[in-house]
C-alpha cells in the first residue's frame, strides 16, 4: 500500500464530492478550519474505541443514533436537549432489560453531509442541484441556494461546536441523574410506553438500593460517556480536522469521535476508505446488501490490518426483506478472515418506501423485523449483535408510520419535519428500545 497522510485521498476517486466554483475561496476556509481548536481530545477517542471492543465482545451494547442529516436551524437547546433526552432514555430501557451497559454515540455535532441519489432532484416541477446537507449548500429551492458554499464548512464547524457545548454541559451537570423525575418524563402522555414507567421505578429502587449500600458513588450516575458520530463524506472539511498527535504516534481525526463510511462512498479503490484507514480513531463501515463477502474481506484488510476490537464496527443496513439472504455470507466471510468487529445493525436504510402521498417513511414493523432477524442470524452463527443504529429525534415528528401511536400514513403530513430521510419520534424509539431489550435477552 502507498504511504498514507491526511491528503493522500486526493489521488483517488472520491464520489459524492461538490465541484466548488471559487478554489481561493475554498482554500481560506480551509486554512481557517485547519487553525481552529479540535472539537473532541484523543483520550475521549481511545476510550471509545476500548468501549467498542468491549461490545465487540459482548460485554458492552452500542446505541447510536440521531437525525439522518442535522440542520443549522436545528441547533436549538431543545432540539440538542431532546435528543440526549430519548438516546439516554433509550439507553435506561437497553441497559436495564438486555443487562449491558450502554456505549451511547449519537449522529450528532457534525451530521451536515448527505450522500445523494442523483445530482439534480425536481422540486415542485424544477430541476435542481440536490441538496447535500447543509455543510454543502442550502435546503432551499433555487438555483443559489443550490450552490456549494466552502464557508459553510466554517458554519458548520462552528454549529458543531455549540452543540457538543451543549451536550457537554448537560452530561457534566446532571441531566443524566436518573433521581430527577422531571427530566425523564415523557411529554405528551405517559400512556404513550407504559413500560418506560415500570422500568424507571425499578432502575430507582435498584439505585436507592446500591447506595444505602455504599456500593455506588452518587457522581457516577450523574457523569455518562456520550461520544459524536457523523458520515465522513466531504473529504477536504474531514482532511481539515484531522491533526497529528505526537504522545500517540499517529493521525486523530478530532472533529468527532467516530466516523463511519457510507454505503455510496465505500469503494475498496475510493478516497473515503484511503482517508479512514490512516486515522486512529474507531470507524464504521455502512454494508447494503451489494457488499460482497470478498469485498468485505479486502475492506476490513485495509482499515484493519491489525485486527484490533474496537477499531471497525460493520452497520449493516440489508432490509427487513434481505437481511436473511445477505447477512449470512458475509458473518462468516468476516469470522474466517479473524477481524474482531463489532457487528450493527441500522434497521432504517433498506426499509424506506414512499406513502401513497410521495412523502418517504419507514415502518415500525419492518424496522422491528430487521432488527429481530439481526439477532437470530448472528445467534445462529454463533456471532454477536452488538449494536443498532437509528435515525431518530427527541421530537413528536410524524415521520415513521407504525408504533404504539399507531401512525398511519395518512397522519404522517401532520408533523413531517425531516430535512432527508425520516426518524423515529421519541415515543416510537423508545418502543423500538424495550422491544431490542428483550431480544438481546434472547
Ligand atoms: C445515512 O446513514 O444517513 C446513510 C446515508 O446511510 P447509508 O450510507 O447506509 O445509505
Ligand atoms: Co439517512
Amino acid at each position: 500500500m502507498t504511504p498514507w497522510n491526511p491528503h493522500s485521498w486526493q489521488r483517488f476517486p472520491a464520489e459524492q464530492q461538490p465541484v466548488y466554483p471559487d478554489p481561493t475561496a475554498l482554500e481560506a476556509v480551509l486554512a481557517r478550519l485547519r487553525r481552529l481548536p479540535p472539537l473532541v481530545v484523543p483520550e475521549e477517542v481511545d476510550r471509545l474505541r476500548d468501549l467498542l471492543a468491549e461490545a465487540a465482545a459482548g460485554r458492552r451494547f452500542l446505541l447510536q443514533g440521531g437525525d439522518c442529516a442535522e440542520r443549522f436551524q436545528d441547533c436549538t437547546p431543545e432540539a440538542i436537549e431532546g435528543k440526549l433526552r430519548v438516546l439516554l432514555q433509550m439507553s435506561v430501557a437497553l441497559t436495564h432489560g438486555g443487562r449491558k451497559p450502554v456505549v451511547r454515540v449519537g449522529r450528532i455535532a457534525g451530521q451536515f453531509a448527505k450522500p445523494r441519489s442523483r445530482p439534480t432532484e425536481l422540486v415542485r416541477g424544477q430541476a435542481l442541484p440536490s441538496y447535500r446537507g447543509d455543510l454543502v449548500n442550502a435546503l432551499e429551492a433555487s438555483a443559489e441556494a443550490r450552490r456549494p458554499d466552502p464557508a459553510r464548512m466554517l458554519e458548520a464547524y462552528f454549529h458543531a461546536a455549540a452543540t457538543l457545548n451543549h451536550l457537554r454541559a448537560l452530561t457534566a451537570g446532571g441531566f443524566a441523574d436518573l433521581h430527577h423525575p422531571e427530566r425523564w418524563e415523557l411529554p405528551g402522555g405517559t400512556g404513550e410506553v407504559p413500560e418506560y414507567h415500570r422500568t424507571l421505578d425499578q432502575v430507582r429502587e435498584s439505585l436507592d438500593f446500591l447506595e444505602a449500600l455504599g456500593g455506588v458513588q452518587r457522581d457516577a450516575l450523574e457523569r455518562i460517556d456520550f461520544f459524536t458520530s457523523h458520515e465522513a463524506l466531504l473529504l477536504p472539511y474531514e482532511e481539515a480536522l484531522t491533526r497529528w498527535v505526537p504522545e500517540a504516534g499517529a493521525y486523530y481525526h478530532l472533529g468527532a469521535h467516530t466516523l463511519w463510511v457510507g454505503e455510496r462512498t465505500r469503494q475498496l479503490d475510493g478516497a473515503h476508505l484511503e482517508y479512514l484507514r490512516g486515522l486512529r480513531n474507531p470507524l464504521g463501515v455502512k454494508v447494503g446488501p451489494s457488499a460482497t463477502p470478498e469485498q468485505l474481506q479486502t475492506l476490513l484488510a485495509r482499515l484493519d490490518p491489525a485486527r484490533e476490537p474496537g477499531r471497525v464496527t460493520l452497520i449493516t443496513r440489508f432490509g427487513a426483506a434481505r437481511i436473511r439472504e445477505a447477512l449470512p455470507p458475509l458473518l462468516a466471510a468476516v469470522q474466517a478472515a479473524g477481524h474482531p468487529v463489532l457487528w450493527s445493525c441500522d434497521p432504517m436504510h433498506g426499509n424506506g418506501m414512499e406513502s401513497a402521498q410521495g412523502l418517504k417513511t419507514r415502518d415500525f414493523d419492518a424496522i422491528l423485523a430487521e432488527l429481530r432477524q439481526a439477532f437470530e442470524l448472528h445467534s445462529a452463527a454463533g456471532s454477536t449483535l452488538g449494536g443498532v443504529h437509528f435515525e431518530l429525534t427527541g421530537e413528536a415528528v410524524t415521520e415513521c408510520t407504525g408504533g404504539t401511536q399507531r401512525l398511519s400514513e395518512a397522519d404522517l403530513a401532520k408533523a413531517y419535519e425531516t430535512g432527508c430521510d425520516p426518524r423515529l419520534n421519541r415515543a416510537q424509539s423508545l418502543e423500538m428500545a424495550f422491544l431490542i431489550a428483550g431480544m438481546m435477552r434472547g
